[in-house]
């Protein structure tokens, strides 16, 4: 099994470049087999989770060639299967984006009920509702999720809660249904956009993503296409409070600024200077870190994604933060970890109170899910001594080339695979 050894205290300082939207990428590829042309899609990040679904996607006799790391052919028209019950799928939540492609296009979809990272409940009952309000049937069974229609039909769908997949799932399955949909309470999301902007590439009639309400008008087929992958504001706000956390001075290129501001506008309230250009962010951290309040929430608000790294860098700050979680019940398993390494973090409920300590110890962590096992990283990079982060599959699903980028910028961090290799990054950091 695989670790992260890292040695703290070293600011970052340089420039890294940001890949492809993991969460866009996935859904894209799911919607780019609804073609039965050939479509080409590049800026693909060349993660786990990525690897998973193309080879979902494959197993269904879709065509799909990694022409080289970011760059991804598919071909829908050799589709044979409308089952998705690969061994890894369920590991991802994307795969329920297969279901939405598959009944759009075939009217008809059977996927594994999907698992993606334990951060609390995760219901599809949205999804599930969209697909029956365009009339199709579905039914679980023996842990696949069964949707079938003889016809599509556009109607006029409330979202009770905003759901990032839920929306992109339903906007996938009417793009060819007969007549109009409506999606109301839609999510707002870059990657929401992004699928929308790739699927009316392909042909599609979608109006209003990025807003409350998306109007979809179904269309009969869709065509073949060339599309670029938004940039990932994940990944770029992880390298940003990477910086804010070891005292750097850090440069994140290839950005949407515009996609990082609840991001940024929260690194500037902790006390960093914030340098915005056309397509990059430049963090400044200016040695002290002040306490703040935040809440994560659909975007525009902060992230949820960022809630950890977030909560590493409020660990250090002077004075009590709190952050609460208000998109998913679950997402504080890592404080138990991150306090043994010195943090002083109550949680309740869904809020954490932090008691800002001035820095952390290096330890022995496990990575409880993607981002969590990030901000642990971030919590190692600033620590005194010698961190060792276990469990970086999941670190993997999403981040690609983390510990490179990192070494990049300065870090001091290997991946090891047994206790012989720590001992050695031990002696040779001492
Ligand atoms: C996506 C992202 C994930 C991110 C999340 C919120 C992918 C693969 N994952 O997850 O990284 O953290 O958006 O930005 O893109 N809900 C329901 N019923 C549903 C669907 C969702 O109650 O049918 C609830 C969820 O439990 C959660 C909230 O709605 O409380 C938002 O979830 P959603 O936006 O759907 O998240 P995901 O699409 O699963």
């Amino acid at each position: 099994m695989e670790q992260y050894v890292i040695k703290g205290k070293q600011p970052l300082k340089g420039e890294v470049e940001i890949g492809g939207a993991k969460n866009a990428a996935l859904a894209i590829l799911a919607a780019a087999t609804m073609a039965n042309e050939s479509v080409l899609i590049e800026n693909i990040p060349n993660v786990q989770d990525v690897n998973v679904l193309l080879e979902a996607i494959r197993e269904i006799g879709a065509g799909a060639d990694r022409l080289d790391d970011h760059s991804v052919r598919i071909n829908g028209a050799s589709i044979t299967d409308y089952r998705v019950d690969h061994e890894y799928i369920k590991k991802i939540r994307a795969s329920y984006y297969l279901l939405g492609a598959l009944l759009g296009k075939y009217k008809k979809a059977e996927v594994a009920l999907p698992g993606g990272c334990a951060i609390g409940a995760r219901p599809i009952d949205l999804h599930i509702k969209g697909f029956r309000a365009l009339g199709a049937e579905v039914v679980i069974e023996h842990g696949l999720i069964k949707a079938s229609a003889e016809k599509l039909t556009g109607t006029h769908i409330y979202l009770d809660k905003v759901s990032v997949g839920a929306t992109i799932n339903i906007m996938m399955a009417a793009v060819m249904a007969t007549g109009k949909t409506i999606i109301e309470n839609a999510a707002k999301e870059p990657h929401v956009v992004d699928v929308a902007n790739f699927l009316g590439s392909m042909g599609a009639n979608i109006r209003g993503a990025g807003t409350d309400v998306i109007r979809i008008v179904g269309v009969e087929k869709l065509h073949a296409s060339e599309y670029t992958v938004i940039p990932d504001q994940i990944e770029a706000g992880t390298f940003m409070f990477a910086a804010a956390a070891t005292n750097g001075d850090v440069t994140v290129k290839n950005v949407i600024p515009k996609h990082l501001e609840a991001t940024s506008a929260k690194l500037h309230d902790v006390g960093c200077t914030i340098h915005e250009y056309d397509d990059a962010v430049r963090v400044v951290a200016n040695g002290k870190l002040k306490h703040t309040q935040i809440t994560t929430l659909p975007y525009p608000g902060f992230p949820t994604d960022m809630q950890p790294q977030m909560t590493v860098l409020l660990g250090m700050a002077d004075g009590t933060s709190t952050v609460t979680e208000s998109i998913f019940e679950n997402r504080f398993k890592y404080v138990d970890e991150l306090n043994r390494m010195g943090s002083e973090i109550k949680v309740e409920s869904n809020i954490a109170i932090i008691s800002g300590v001035g820095g952390y110890t290096g330890a022995v962590v496990n990575a409880p899910d993607l981002r969590a096992g990030a901000a642990l990283v971030i919590a190692g990079l600033a620590a005194e001594g010698v961190t060792v982060v276990d469990d970086i599959h999941y670190i993997e699903r999403g981040y690609e080339r983390f510990d490179e980028k990192l070494r990049g910028l300065g870090a001091v961090i290997e991946k090891v695979s047994s206790e012989k290799e720590i001992q050695k990054f031990r002696l040779k950091v001492s």
